[in-house]
């Protein structure tokens, strides 16, 4: 092999599920036979009607359709909870650790059957049904795990909205989804500060109609104002239903939940997976993924609020009995040896993190990680945003001492699991190197064309057949769904994202290839920031692109231009940037905005993103052919006044 490789560790390899030669039998199974493949792997679910068929999907763009497992029946809480419950009632499910490290506790599996079946009693008291929408914005504490379950218990599709959005992004998703609940807590606590979760979905029903019931879980106990028949404590309304519910049965096919992630255009989309494909790929992909042995503690820092929270904290370890850890705090509160405290704390064998946490961690130093002994961790893993070798090997060798392999685990909220990954016992890991398939999938590499190119190549990464997690639609437009994932090339699935191929088949995701950005690992779209900025009343029009950005991967580089009349000051680029955190939330926060006359545009009017890329990314020396611009002049200006000077 060419690069910089690393082998898989003997400990490691030994007690391995899968090794490489097992890899390639199974993958070579899981492509030519998938109805077999996933129908021997459904069984590690437990279905309520058998299914008769396995896989049942088209890519083509005149009919996008994708079924798995269609005619069986299943409950998923039933699955990740009662199943376990039966069996190893005392084992813990959820080990949640607090803002306050003096703050954890377990709930095993029993208790989880409990509180579930209480939540979903809530919900019907509600009036809530099979096919309702919930919305869910609360801070990660059990209740979120409880209150997706519950939703699942009774067949309520939930729409969680990260905790860090703001009332108008939140308002917008309540009613897209046309929930008539929303579940909050009174404040969410994170790094000793609180977060106003109720306050904010007041300022939200504000704007929106619909909204029946909001449940409040207590978390920091301070006085709301509650809206008397509209919101109510719930505990109170708990102690007053009985913790017995029965599962509801679902169809395979039937929604489990809504999640909306940015595109590159509008206003995100609601992301639609469904009950039985989902599940079991949720479980395979836990469980081969990350190694789990029965009895190992999980833990992956990710947010409820994103597709890593629901796929690999609640639904995949869950539906494999696992116990999983759920953290309410930040890395580096109350110091940056928080992380490693508490694997200590609780004896962590794998732990999931993002490349910006490894990196803002590294900055601080080794001696936090030093001071802690990590010898229960076996697996480390990243996911959400390409890991700089840097920073790899940073965790490799410092937070991993050198025996911990680390799955570079690339997939999307639309992926619904992951896809392009190692597994710990099998795979030879490259730093930066997502490294191979998952099985039944299918990647490939096409050029702007849409040729499959072959060998050691580099383009746009598609995926040529569907996998049991897939995404089913776009909620309410279905339309939206094949014109953004199946109409760039015909028959495949599109990413988004560009990649590189090795010699070695190793797959190396080079980023978005769309107007999508990533910060910190989360998705941001530039239409939507850019929108935000325009309806400040000062603001003519925006442009906003990414930038690297050495802690978040990439930073929101936005290029403004204001009313005539009104002056560029300092004092308005902080108002701009308050704006858009009070719009969006803090995640889509401009990191520079640059004050600009005008942008480069065409004849025809349409902004030219490739040339305020190359200035945001300070490297303009190479900015193609701006003949065709309609005023070439802007060019300069925008160069003189960038904001990012090396
Ligand atoms: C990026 C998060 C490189 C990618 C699970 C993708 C990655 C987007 C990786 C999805 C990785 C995620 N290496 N890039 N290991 N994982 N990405 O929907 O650009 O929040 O398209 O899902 O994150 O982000 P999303």
């Amino acid at each position: 092999m060419s690069d910089n490789v690393f082998p898989v560790p003997e400990a490691v390899a030994k007690a391995a599920l899968v090794d490489d030669a097992k890899y390639k039998a199974m993958y070579e199974r899981s492509v030519t036979d998938p109805n077999g493949f996933w129908g021997e792997q459904a069984q590690r679910i437990d279905w309520i009607k058998p299914f008769t068929k396995v896989k049942n999907t088209s890519f083509d763009p005149h009919n996008v359709s994708i079924k798995w497992f269609e005619d069986g029946e299943l409950n998923v809480a039933a699955n990740c909870v009662d199943r376990h419950a039966a069996t190893r009632p005392d084992q813990t499910a959820i080990i949640w650790e607090g803002d306050d490290p003096a703050d954890s506790k377990h709930i095993t599996y029993a208790q989880l059957k409990d509180e579930v079946s209480r939540f979903a009693n809530v919900l019907k008291a509600r009036g809530v049904k099979k096919g309702d929408r919930v919305t869910i914005y609360l801070p990660m504490i059990p209740e979120a795990a409880y209150a997706m379950l519950a939703c699942a218990r009774i067949g309520a599709v939930h729409s969680i909205v990260f905790g860090g959005f703001s009332p108008d992004s939140l308002a917008g998703r309540i009613e897209d989804c046309g929930s008539a609940v929303v579940i909050t807590a009174d404040e969410g606590l994170r790094g000793g500060r609180k977060v106003p979760l109720k306050a904010n979905v007041d300022a939200a029903l504000k704007k929106i109609t619909g909204v029946e019931t909001v449940l409040v879980v207590r978390r920091t106990g301070s006085k709301m104002e509650m809206t008397a028949g509209r919101d109510i404590y719930y505990d109170e309304a708990a102690a007053a239903v009985s913790a017995d519910c029965p599962v509801e049965p679902m169809n395979a096919e039937d929604p489990l939940f809504i999640l909306y992630t940015s595109g590159s255009t509008g206003k995100p989309k609601g992301v639609l997976h469904s009950t039985g494909g989902y599940l079991v790929y949720a479980s395979i992909t836990h469980e081969l993924v990350f190694d789990y042995h029965p009895g190992e503690v999980y833990w992956c820092t990710a947010d409820v609020g994103w597709v890593t929270g629901h796929s690999y904290i609640v639904y995949g370890p869950l539906a494999n009995g696992a116990t999983t850890v759920m953290f309410e705090g930040i890395p580096t509160y109350p110091s940056p040896a928080r992380f490693w405290e508490v694997v200590d704390k609780h004896k962590v064998n794998i732990f999931y993190t993002a490349p910006t946490a490894i990196r803002s961690l590294m900055g601080a130093g080794e001696g936090h990680v030093k001071k802690t002994s990590r010898a229960s961790l076996r697996v480390l893993g990243s996911v959400g945003e390409p890991i700089n070798p840097e920073a790899w090997v940073w965790y490799y060798n410092v937070v991993g001492d050198a025996r911990c392999p680390i799955v570079d685990t690339w997939w999307q909220t639309e992926t619904g699991g992951i896809l392009i990954t190692p597994l710990p016992g099998a795979t030879a890991l490259k730093p930066g190197s997502a490294t191979r398939p998952f099985f039944g999938v299918q990647p490939a590499v096409v050029d702007a064309e849409g040729n499959v190119l072959t060998g050691a190549t580099e383009g746009n990464l598609v995926i040529l057949d569907s996998w049991p997690g897939q995404m089913r639609t776009v909620f309410g437009d279905h339309e939206r769904f094949v014109q953004t994932y199946f109409s760039a090339y015909k028959g495949t699935y599109f990413t988004g994202d560009g990649c590189r191929r090795d010699a070695d088949g190793y797959y190396w995701i080079t980023g978005r290839v769309d107007d999508v950005i990533n910060v910190s690992g989360h998705r941001m779209g530039t239409a939507e920031v850019e929108s935000a900025l325009v309806a400040h009343p000062k603001v003519a029009e925006a442009a906003v692109v990414g930038y690297p950005h050495d802690l978040k991967g990439q930073g929101i580089y936005a290029y403004v231009t204001l009313m005539t009349g009104i002056e560029p000051t300092e004092e308005l680029r902080k108002e701009l940037v308050a704006w858009v955190r009070k719009e969006i939330g803090p995640i889509a926060s401009p990191d520079l905005v640059q004050f600009s006359p005008g942008l480069p545009k065409t004849r025809s009017g349409k902004i030219m993103r490739r040339i305020l890329r190359k200035i945001a990314e300070d490297s303009f020396d190479s900015l193609g052919d701006t003949s065709t611009l309609a005023d070439p002049g802007v060019v300069d200006d925008l160069i003189e006044n960038r904001q990012n000077r090396k």
